[in-house]
């Protein structure tokens, strides 16, 4: 039994047992049979190193900037939505722990703070997640409220136009407790949100009318409604990063929504070369999926990330320790990923290359 967590993913093991079934298994589980979030993290595991040798690693550098903004490790926060069903402080205490290691929170639009309350918390570089709901006005209204919080990128959510089956949340017949609402939909006419009896999260989500008429001609409108630059969250073809990048979009996250939409979609690390590829540097390519320690981060930049997502292990530390927890999750990857930098000879992240790992497809050719 975990005592203390001295890794991200002893978080987890705390976490259920301090947390209510329906809660963690919400959290933790994914569609279907769970094969994309398994994938996700076995995927890492397939990856090797090809470390080198005699290198001066006294120091280590991994500040690095994403769209202009500094940060201090290629490790952000992906939107997960909810937080406050984690911790009281919720979406809170996730935005103050990212600020306080100097990287990016990425807020959902399924938060349980709302927009403004984030902004309110103290000083961050915050992203901006959104679902683009059949209510073009209520989008605009959204968009509008995050520009004027000081949000600095919308991170556009593409692979979820229909909810995946989460049958975890079926079985447990999961409903919001009663202190946690979707704040950034109070007070926003939403239609017939508030005549959702069965307030089951997929209720939710059909009530709030993500629009699954979503398509790529949407995306030229919606840069006409906001100046913030756009990163597509959910690509994982060489095809669609073409069509993103023609569409204008300023970086793509290579993304299965953590293997709770598609089932046996592909882990996102085994996509990430195959979207470099496309993108050809024209715009930067970030991963999230799977992450679960510094060497996974590793390997994802190895293969041509930018930077790298992590959702689960927010929240896992977030339900053990708060504020701190996520301070401590944070430092623990932040940590990780140094001493893999070191141990393969890489003092800063610009060293490392392509030639630093190995992947299943090496082996084979
Ligand atoms: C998510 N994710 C997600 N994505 C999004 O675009 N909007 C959202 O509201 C949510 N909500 C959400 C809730 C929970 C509980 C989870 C676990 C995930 C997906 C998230 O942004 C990210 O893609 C994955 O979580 C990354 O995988 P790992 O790090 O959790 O393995």
């Amino acid at each position: 039994m975990v005592l203390i967590a001295t890794n991200v993913c002893d978080y987890k093991e705390l976490a259920k047992q301090k947390l209510p079934r329906m809660v963690y298994d919400y959290y933790a589980l994914g569609a279907e049979d769970q094969r994309t979030v398994r994938e996700n993290k076995e995927a890492f595991s397939r990856i090797q190193f090809r470390p080198r040798i005699l290198i001066d690693v006294s120091h280590i550098y991994m500040s690095t900037s994403v769209l202009g903004y500094n940060i201090s490790m290629p490790i952000m926060v992906a939107p997960t939505a909810l937080h406050k069903m984690a911790h009281p402080e919720g979406e809170l205490a996730s935005a103050r722990a990212a600020a306080s290691v100097g990287t990016i929170m990425t807020l959902s639009s399924c938060s349980s703070y709302s927009i403004e309350e984030i902004n309110s918390t103290g000083p961050g570089t915050r992203f901006f997640q959104l679902s683009v709901y059949k209510d073009r006005n209520l989008v605009q209204q959204v968009i509008g409220r995050a520009e004027k919080a000081g949000y600095k990128a919308i991170v556009l959510t593409v692979d979820a136009p229909w909810l995946g089956r989460r049958e975890a949340d079926v079985k447990n017949r999961f409903t919001l407790p009663p202190n946690v609402v979707l704040k950034n939909f109070e007070g926003v006419d939403f239609g017939n949100i508030d005549k959702v009896t069965d307030s089951s999260f997929a209720a939710y989500y059909d009530a709030c009318q993500v629009d699954p008429s979503l398509s790529w001609k949407d995306i030229k409108w919606l840069q006409t409604i906001t100046s913030l630059p756009i990163l597509m969250k959910g690509i994982l073809t060489a095809e669609d990063t073409r069509i993103a990048i023609e569409s204008g979009a300023a970086g793509i996250i290579v993304s299965n929504h953590g293997g709770r939409q598609l089932d046996h979609a592909p882990a996102t690390i085994s996509c990430l070369e195959e979207v470099v590829g496309e993108a050809k540097g024209r715009v930067p390519v970030f991963l999230d999926g799977g992450i679960r320690r510094g060497t996974d981060v590793f390997k994802a930049l190895a293969l041509g990330a930018s930077g790298v997502f992590i959702g689960r292990p927010v929240l896992f530390a977030l339900a053990v320790d708060g504020e701190a927890g996520v301070r401590k999750a944070l430092q623990m990857l932040k940590d990780e990923l140094e001493v893999a930098m070191a141990l393969s000879g890489c003092a800063s992240l610009k060293e490392i290359t392509r030639g630093h790992v190995t992947t299943e497809g090496d082996r084979i050719r």
